[in-house]
């Protein structure tokens, strides 16, 4: 636990002056809290001698009283005004470092992470550290002063009566220790239960439109409705056995009052105690019986923040992504794009076998490489070797002659425009999604430019706001086809030496993708490219073309080399085209 709150105390010295105040002002309240009782008693002591003075006295007592309980009221505020507030700005800072660490993390961190529980990490369990953070230290802190004093001011007034009042509230604890177990154990399985339930409404409504298409509402109803009452089968065990607890409590506590007022009752008879003490002991009792009780629930909370930061830690630990992998070089300022790949072998952790084996080629600075071939042969993989989007070995992958694990990931990336194989927008306007690639504003006519190019130009006039329209999961709805050339675009922005084209116009019917082509010929002939394409006719006009299969390379060379060497390359554009025309002739 203690492993645990080491990185947590590390957000804590700049906030120093807070959580003194604070320290102190949980001090102040809760001296004055046992105070103010004793005034209290006093008080009504007095009103016993009202021939001598006793009711002005009371009367003094009493606004002696009014003034105490003020100034701890206004201490109890500002304890809660800086502690609390103090949790919830170290608790930002640790999540602001929890996210900046997450951005950091290498690719294939999130290839094994569900979001849904990074989500939960970065909310719920900084949450936990939190509340043990604020609130927590603010319960235990005020205990360890209130319960002290209290008792000893008992004491003070009646040792015999402060152990007959002590046995009922230490039971309190006992029962508390028994009963909380068993209310720790259900609150979880009711936490476990939302989460079932949340997953469940979740992934059914992400697969919309898999349900609908093979009308399984009914399915998928059955499956939440059996979720629910698992959950309200939780929800009732959970708030019976609170029931029960709460019950023994009431009847603890109210047997310690009636300890007090019988035993203490007796005192006053036989002139030990002052009757206005009596009150005083009850207050005391009344005051201590919320810490007996909180006291296994604060140590529960612990544990749970414990957990909650290990898990958030287990994410620190995670190194981020390393700049330089070697001997960092001397790169030229600017970046000309010629690329060399030799023996490149490579495999995804966890994967039974390599993604490539022993590939090799070269492309020179500013003519275009096509990848093909079959479906898994290692196209991607490649491309994402390229960025270091994934570490490729040392040695295997030259950039202008450097080894690419020596160039400083920023400068390697900024070398790069990558259009992958995944669409992706934010949910943002289309302008902003642009814009992304600049990293800054956008000017309409640089806009309308790429637009064109990427062939979207004509339907976005028929986009309800045009560039301002907003695009995905709160938005306009963008077909795949749109959304591909949406990343074109995008990608063209960049002004970077590099162009890689995973499959990006996949959904685009032959003759757009042929004028976007022709087009992007232009974007192409300033820079190095390397397009993957499945549709052969994509890439004829290629300088050099390599085929991949499983890993492997399996061909090289230029389209009409590869057509008369009549391999996979030849057959697989032979039949392309006759499928072509047979759609033509349809
Ligand atoms: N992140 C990953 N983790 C594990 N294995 C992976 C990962 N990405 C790809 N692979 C595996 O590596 C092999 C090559 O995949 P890759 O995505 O490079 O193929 P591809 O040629 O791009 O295929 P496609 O034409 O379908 O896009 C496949 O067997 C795939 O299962
Ligand atoms: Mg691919």
């Amino acid at each position: 636990m203690r492993d645990a709150y080491r990185r947590i105390l590390r957000y804590v010295p700049r906030y120093k002056v807070p959580l003194l105040l604070g320290a102190l002002c949980v001090l102040g309240s809760r001296l004055l809290m046992v105070y103010a009782p004793r005034l209290l008693g006093q008080a009504l002591n007095a009103l016993e001698r009202v021939d001598e003075g006793g009711v002005a006295e009371a009367v003094a007592l009493g606004w002696t009283f009014l003034g105490v309980s003020v100034v701890a009221a206004a201490l109890a505020y500002g304890m809660r005004r800086l502690l609390v507030g103090t949790s919830r700005r170290a608790a930002r800072d640790l999540q602001r470092d929890l996210f900046a660490h997450v951005e950091a993390l290498p690719a294939t961190f999130f290839d094994r992470t569900r979001t849904g529980d990074l989500i939960a990490r970065l909310t719920s369990d900084v949450e936990a550290v939190r509340f043990s953070l604020g609130p927590g230290l603010m319960y235990v802190g005020g205990t360890i002063v209130l319960f002290p004093v209290a008792v000893a001011s008992m004491i003070d007034l009646s040792l015999s009566l402060t152990l007959a009042a002590l046995v009922p509230l230490l039971m309190i604890m006992l029962v508390v220790r028994i009963l909380g177990p068993g209310i720790m154990r259900r609150t979880r399985a009711v936490q476990e239960s939302i989460g079932d339930l949340s997953a469940r409404a979740q992934e059914s409504f992400a697969g919309a439109r898999v349900v609908r298409a093979y009308a399984t509402e009914d399915v998928e109803e059955r499956a939440f409705a059996r979720e629910n009452e698992g959950l309200v089968r939780e929800t009732l065990s959970l708030a019976n056995f609170r029931a029960l607890m709460t019950g023994s409590l009431y009847v603890l506590g109210g047997g310690a009052n009636l300890i007090v007022l019988w035993y203490g009752g007796r005192q006053v008879i036989d002139g030990d105690l002052g009757v206005g003490f009596l009150a005083t002991f009850m207050l005391y009792v009344g005051m201590l019986i919320w810490p007996m009780i909180s006291v296994g629930w604060v140590v529960s909370a612990f544990q749970r923040s414990a957990a909650a930061m290990e898990r958030i830690d287990e994410i620190f630990d995670r190194p981020k992504e390393i700049p330089v992998l070697t001997e960092p070089v001397a790169l030229p300022d600017r970046i000309r794009g010629a690329i060399r790949v030799t023996g490149l072998t490579f495999q995804h952790a966890g994967a039974a076998r390599p993604a490539l084996e022993d590939v090799s080629f070269e492309i020179a600075a500013g003519s275009t490489l096509a990848l093909v071939g079959p479906v898994g042969a290692g196209k991607s993989t490649i491309l994402s070797l390229l960025t270091r989007e994934y570490e490729p070995p040392a040695g295997a992958i030259a950039l202008d002659g450097a080894d690419v694990t020596s160039i400083p990931l920023e400068r390697l990336r900024a070398g790069f425009a990558v259009v992958p194989q995944e669409a992706f927008l934010f949910s943002n306007t289309l302008r902003s999604n642009l814009a992304y690639a600049l990293g800054g504003e956008l000017d309409a006519a640089k806009a309308r430019e790429v637009l064109h190019i990427a062939g979207l130009d004509e339907e976005l006039e028929h986009f309800p706001k045009g560039l301002e329209t907003v695009v995905g999961e709160r938005g306009l709805q963008l077909s795949g086809g749109q959304k591909q050339r949406a990343t074109v675009a995008r990608a063209l922005l960049r002004e970077a030496p590099i162009l890689l084209l995973d499959d990006c116009l996949s959904a685009v019917d032959t003759q757009t993708e042929a004028r976007i082509l022709d087009r992007l010929r232009g974007a192409m002939r300033r820079r190095t490219a390397i397009v993957v394409a499945h549709r052969l006719s994509t890439v004829r006009d290629a300088d050099h073309i390599v085929v991949l299969d499983a890993g492997r390379v399996i061909e090289a060379g230029t389209h009409a080399q590869l057509v008369d060497a009549g391999g996979w390359y030849g057959e697989t554009y032979a039949e392309q085209r006759l499928e072509a025309e047979m759609e033509g002739l349809a």
